[in-house]
């Protein structure tokens, strides 16, 4: 289906692009992009598609039967986002969300290419397990899937997994997220593969001899509310080892979830001395402090935990100079009973695809970041770091566009998220922008 979208406000980092235009889809693709008062191509503007009614319309979709001709008059244009860290739970945990329900959450939250973590069960770490959740993805999903593979076999951390292999089906990248790799011989390795294969690892850094136990972050509060911490050391070790892996052997570090202000301190300065990492954090990580918890609800207890004021600050500022590049979801559904155990029991995860945008967007509105900046960080930055030809609005690549309104104010209810996971500590919170239209290859979905 062809579809022109007019006089939206256009940005699009991996062009420099910040200005009121067109867009003209076609077969899926982005035709033309037409800038006002600076044509991008040597070419009269693109004329309209004769208007005529969709076809084809699939479950979770709404295509735009009445018109193909888009008025984003007073909306942003942006390319489709990237996420890079998301727990699918296909196969094995299908009870939590699926591939189907995971990628129907990323297009309701804006975005069009997911990366899904391998903790599933049978855990991703052989080519058939990759090739399962590929071919599960064409099928079913409704956006682009990448596999990451795991380091080691079964996210034990005693033995790699087969990693070349899972590269050559598709594995986009590799980590044992939810568990760190202890073993620093065996990181080393990995680190060694990641620069031959020339693909990131991601690292969960948790240094688990000190967050045995621990459900929350340690300090006052933990020992107030009687429950065990984990230090922000835990982490920052961690951190430490990988950059300093990383060094040695010249492999592709990226750092998962970043919670703490140590951690910045140690990557800011890696990247000075010219290290090869990149790192991420995530909407929760900069929204909220432990003190999320202090009732015990468990639908905030994540992992790495929340920590406190101080550490909000110094990823702000890590954001705002680079040391952070991207912003990921670590989307991390689980089912209602699992989450209303007691506190202890509870599993670690917030389900983050569906407020992910909304939630960065406070950064913007309170002047952290640009909004150049902060799409840069979900589109531009995590395409770079996979090496993918996603994340921009280039003519020849895919139509994934998202329509965002920064104005739009609606309250979060995680009983209408398309995510199995209705686990979200941001319940009843009231949030500006949201994504109204995604894109993907061409299809519309509308919010
Ligand atoms: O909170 C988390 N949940 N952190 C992780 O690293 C793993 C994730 C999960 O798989 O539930």
């Amino acid at each position: 289906m062809n579809i022109l979208i007019k006089n939206g406000h256009i940005i699009d980092p991996s062009q420099g692009i910040d200005r009121v235009g067109d867009i003209l889809i076609e077969d899926g693709k982005i035709k033309e992009v037409h800038i006002q008062g600076k044509e991008q191509r040597a070419k009269p503007p693109p004329t309209p598609p004769s208007p005529s009614r969709g076809e084809g319309k699939g479950e979770g979709e709404s295509l735009l039967s009445e018109s193909r001709i888009i008025d984003a008059f007073g909306l942003i244009v942006i390319p489709g986002l990237i996420d890079m860290h998301v727990h699918l739970r296909e196969p094995g945990f299908e009870y939590k969300e699926t591939i189907k329900t995971g990628t129907m959450a990323a297009v309701k939250g804006g975005f069009t290419t997911v990366c899904c973590m391998p903790n599933t069960f049978p855990v991703n770490d052989n080519a058939s397990v990759t090739e399962l959740i590929i071919r599960k993805a064409a099928q079913e999903g409704l956006c682009t899937v990448f596999p990451i593979g795991a380091i080691t076999k079964g996210q034990k951390g005693e033995e790699l997994a087969e990693i070349g292999t899972m590269r050559k089906e598709g594995c986009i990248a590799f980590s044992d997220d939810g568990q760190p790799v202890m073993n620093s011989l065996i990181m080393r390795r990995a680190l060694e593969y990641s620069k031959a294969f020339n693909v990131p690892v991601i690292s969960h850094c948790e240094d688990l001899t000190l967050s045995e136990g621990g459900v929350m972050n340690e300090g006052l509060l933990s020992v107030t509310l009687g429950l065990s911490g984990i230090p922000a050391e835990a982490e920052m070790i961690m951190v430490y080892r990988d950059i300093s892996l990383a060094e040695l052997t010249g492999g592709r570090l990226h750092i998962a979830h970043v919670s703490t202000q140590g951690s910045v301190k140690l990557i800011r300065d890696a990247k000075k001395r010219g290290i090869n990492v990149t790192a991420e954090t995530c909407p929760h990580y900069f929204n909220l402090t432990q003190d999320a918890i202090k009732d015990f609800n468990t639908n905030a207890k994540v992992s790495p935990p929340l920590r406190t004021e101080r550490d909000i600050e110094a990823i702000k500022e890590g954001l705002r100079d680079g040391t952070i590049d991207i912003i990921a979801t670590d989307h991390a559904p689980h089912h209602k009973d699992e989450k209303q155990r007691e506190f202890d029991m509870a599993p670690f995860g917030i389900s983050g695809l569906e407020t992910a945008l909304s939630l960065s967007l406070k950064l913007v509105q309170k002047g952290i970041l640009t909004i150049n900046q902060l799409i840069e960080k979900m589109t531009l930055n995590p395409a770079k770091i996979l090496r993918i030809d996603k994340g921009t609005l280039k003519v020849g690549s895919d139509a994934d566009i998202v329509i965002l309104d920064i104005n739009k104010e609606y309250e979060v209810e995680s009983e209408r998220f398309a995510s199995k996971g209705k686990n979200t500590p941001f319940e009843g919170w009231v949030l500006e922008g949201m994504p109204i239209l995604t894109i993907y290859r061409g299809r519309a979905y509308e919010r």
